[in-house]
């Protein structure tokens, strides 16, 4: 194998799950889940994101899987090379315009949990908080972390730095390729993730009074199910499993040919769902430990206020908030790389430029981009486009529209324009062996997903 082609495919079966599972589990699963949860009546939101990872999360993952597999190329490539001389390939432009602008944002985020992260082990963070004990008055404590939050989120320059040092991290990671780069990283930071989060839980579940939360946690409310928090439900599974925008596409390419696809989305999935619960795990008996429960867990001050507070309530607090803020910014940056390669892996392909500079080219914009991104919370904040910041443009844009048009393009191709049995010869990796599910996948992927997919889409438009 020559140099190029090696840096061209992943090296291990581990190292290829651990880097689909490091580009899925991210922010969606540690903190937009929870929050997700607590407004969506708890357990009952949980069944039905099961329900949605198997009805239609899986399918989705296979669909991406075989695409990318069977077309060997970047999310664009892809699409040029299975249907030549058709216009297919838009789906692949419409995927790197997603990627890039999620970037945009993601990098900002994941440079708050960096920044989190430094404070926890400066000790600043809780410097001038007074810490409570638990099922006290947490007025002071919580005037205190917002003033931090908005010291750390919504100066200037701080988070800008703390950006670009994320950019600078991914374009390291990146340059050395898929499997220097992207598989070494996650064979290090995915099981450090699971450790550290498995701590987490076992410290939270001892807490006193943590059986109540986990009780909640656990008892489905099933009044709390309407259609919007279906919707919610199915929009957290696309986002949480990366589909959509060709990340999946992009790694799949790099699956060796004896992959088995099936099993491999099979754990992609489950690795989700588990960090995503362990997340509960650790967030619902820590918050009704300390009488929080009054709090509404919104995502951005669950992580950054709700959390840290309950960490200052805890003996060895900057521990726990080093080991909570590191978890964090692993899961992110795991997914931030995956972002990126889709851009890196088109412009490596269609310019014919060395990967390391195909990955200077794409990130050097970012640089600028996500700075105005994160100046929506400071200088830029008054100045809105349809009523939104830069950042929740690019975030809504993004994540409510490009997301699922993506998703549904992507099913509607495979289903019914992709050269014929393109599905089955990927999941029985060339008929060497046997799948009992193609036929079910190929329904879903026809009839089920893409209406399934048009409800998220359209539904906003009549809240
Ligand atoms: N799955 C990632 C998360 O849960 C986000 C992501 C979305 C990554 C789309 C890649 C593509 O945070």
């Amino acid at each position: 194998m020559s140099k190029t082609e090696s840096k061209m495919q992943f090296g291990s079966k581990i190292g290829l799950i651990a880097a689909t599972v490091g580009s899925a589990v991210g922010l969606g699963n540690i903190w937009r889940f929870p929050a997700e949860a607590q407004s969506n009546g708890g357990a009952a939101f949980l069944l039905l994101y099961v329900v949605c990872m198997l009805v239609l999360g899986i399918p989705v993952m296979l669909a991406e899987f075989s695409l990318g597999r069977a077309g060997r190329s970047d999310a664009f490539g892809v699409f040029r090379k299975l249907s030549p001389g058709k216009s297919w390939w838009l789906i692949g432009v419409l995927g790197i315009v997603a990627s890039y602008t999620i970037t945009c944002f993601y990098a900002v985020v994941t440079g708050w949990t960096l920044e989190y992260l430094f404070h926890s082990i400066t000790g600043s963070l809780y410097e001038g908080i007074a810490p409570v004990t638990a099922g006290g008055d947490f007025s002071v404590a919580d005037a205190g972390f917002q003033a931090k939050m908005a010291e750390y989120i919504s100066t200037p320059l701080a988070p800008i730095l703390f950006t670009w040092a994320v950019i600078l991290i991914n374009m390291f990671v990146l340059a050395r390729g898929v499997e220097k780069g992207i598989e070494k990283l996650s064979n290090i930071l995915m099981p450090m993730l699971f450790v550290v989060l498995i701590a987490l839980c076992c410290v939270t579940l001892t807490l006193p009074g943590a059986g109540e939360g986990v009780k909640w946690f656990l008892t489905p409310d099933f009044s709390k199910i309407t259609a919007s928090t279906v919707i919610n439900a199915m929009g957290q599974t696309f986002f949480s499993l990366s589909l959509g925008m060709g990340t999946l596409i992009t790694y799949a390419s790099y699956y060796p040919a004896n992959t088995r696809l099936a099993s491999t989305s099979g754990i992609v999935a489950a690795m989700s769902l588990v960090v995503a619960v362990l997340m509960g795990f650790v967030i619902f008996p820590a918050v009704s430990s300390f009488g929080l429960d009054g709090h509404s867990l919104v995502g951005t001050t669950l992580v950054f206020q709700t959390l840290p507070e309950v960490f200052a309530c805890l003996p060895g607090t900057q521990i726990w908030s080093i080991l909570f803020f590191a978890l964090l910014f692993m899961a992110a940056l795991t997914s931030t790389v995956s972002i990126i390669e889709v851009t890196i892996a088109f412009v490596h392909n269609k310019c014919r430029i060395s990967r390391v500079k195909a990955t200077v080219l794409t990130v050097l914009p970012l640089f600028v981009l996500s700075s105005l991104c994160s100046l929506s919370f400071s200088t830029l904040s008054d100045f809105k486009i349809f009523g939104m910041t830069i950042f929740d443009l690019l975030d809504v844009f993004a994540t409510n529209i490009l997301l699922p048009v993506g998703a549904i393009f992507i099913c509607i191709y495979l289903g019914w324009c992709a050269p014929k049995g393109l599905l089955k010869n990927e999941l029985t990796n060339g008929g060497t062996i046997r799948s009992r599910i193609s036929g079910t996948v190929m329904f879903i992927i026809r009839y089920v997903a893409p209406v399934m997919i048009l409800m998220v889409l359209v539904a906003p438009l009549f809240k």
